[in-house]
């Protein structure tokens, strides 16, 4: 009897699918392209791939925000019969323990249209709660970050009447989050959306930035990455042409250098120890901005979160490209992710020297 076929599910950025797609089939020749939404595709394994790998399996992939073994879809117009159809594929597979149940939604939007922001919401915690009591999960944590090496039950809410199931064992940080999204308590005085993307890049990276290091953001304006930072205690310089917050301007820990980058003399980042980028500009003039400071003897940056724009999908094949010259600089750590909370754009995230925490 041949053995049953494998299958992998991976969630990205509503629209990122495609470059997902290529990203994936070019490191995984033999993977083949199944079920498939803007935000959620699957793809069949080789009759071949190694079971015992896929738990943890890492596929090196920017555009993939998560991703796991998948089970089955479900689809009936009452969530009523979507969970006994997922009760019975429970049944029917081989599964461990689980540690955690995830219950996350496939994005709809692009992050940041109409007020769209992806990730856990009283929604999707709810039906967690129903589905865990009618699967008899009561005892596990709902919506919660895991911890390493624990295992988590994934269910997908795909479509209105079609969810899917799946698992996955947490190894680095994102995937312990819920649907590969950090979750994050808002303050009002957010000034732009660039604080979740803040917030995000630095729990994604973990740099080791401590209070009082000075960081320095080109294209800060009007604010919003810079309150994140600030929130950690650390000394901010703004780098950007057009007006910061008052908020910002009032902070007494936080300069604005009311310049391009391009105007910036080198001497002015003597301190500078990270050096954070969010200009809305071509990869490449980010990264000429980014080389022509961190290539000089008077500056000594220890680590970068970089945003570079993706302002055509095509770029996206560029980014081997970008992060072989970002490494020509002298970082040895260099990192690719489509944060959740990114727009058409990824994060790459640099250090000079390799932290020992995963
Ligand atoms: C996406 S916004 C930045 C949002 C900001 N990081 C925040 O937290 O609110 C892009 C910014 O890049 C700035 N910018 C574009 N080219 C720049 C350059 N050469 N040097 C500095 N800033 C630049 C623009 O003025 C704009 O304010």
């Amino acid at each position: 009897m041949s053995a049953k076929p494998q299958f992998i599910f991976c969630g990205c950025q509503f629209g990122a699918q495609s470059v997902l797609k290529q990203e994936i089939l070019g490191s995984w020749p033999d993977f083949k392209l199944s079920f498939s939404r803007p935000g959620f595709v699957t793809f069949k394994l080789p009759a071949d791939f190694p079971t015992k790998s896929l738990p943890t399996l890492d596929l090196k992939s920017t555009f993939t925000r998560c991703s796991g073994i998948s089970l089955d879809s479900v689809r009936a117009d009452n969530e009523t019969d979507r969970i006994d159809q997922i009760r019975q594929i429970l049944g029917n597979s081989e599964l461990p323990d689980f540690d955690h149940l995830h219950v996350w939604k496939r994005d709809c939007q692009i992050p940041g249209d109409r007020g769209f922001e992806p990730g856990r919401d009283a929604d999707t915690d709810a039906l967690a709660a129903r589905i865990a009591r009618s699967l008899d999960y009561e005892n596990l944590p709902l919506n919660r970050i895991a911890k390493a090496d624990q295992r988590i039950l994934d269910i997908i809410l795909v479509d209105d009447n079609q969810w899917w199931a799946g698992w996955h064992q947490a190894t680095r940080t994102p995937t312990r989050w819920p649907g590969g999204v950090y979750s994050m308590t808002l303050t009002p005085e957010i000034v732009s959306r660039a604080y979740r993307k803040m917030e995000e890049a630095i729990r994604w990276s973990r740099l080791p930035m401590k209070p009082g290091d000075l960081v320095a953001e080109i294209g800060s304006s009007p604010g919003g990455a810079c309150q994140a930072l600030l929130a950690r205690d650390l000394q901010v310089l703004g780098i950007d042409p057009a007006e910061m917050h008052p908020t910002l301007l009032a902070h007494p820990n936080f300069t604005h250098i009311r310049k391009k980058a391009s105007e910036m003399k080198r001497s002015e980042l003597t301190h500078v120890k990270w050096l954070m980028s969010d200009s809305n500009v071509a990869p490449n003039y980010t990264l000429d901005s980014v080389e022509h400071i961190v290539s000089s003897k008077r500056t000594n940056i220890r680590g970068m979160l970089l945003t570079l724009k993706m302002i055509k999908w095509e770029l996206a094949a560029e980014l081997p490209s970008y992060l072989d010259r970002i490494r020509s600089w002298g970082y040895q750590y260099v990192r690719a992710r489509q944060l959740a909370f990114n727009r058409q754009e990824v994060c790459v995230a640099v250090q000079r020297n390799r932290s020992k925490r995963r």
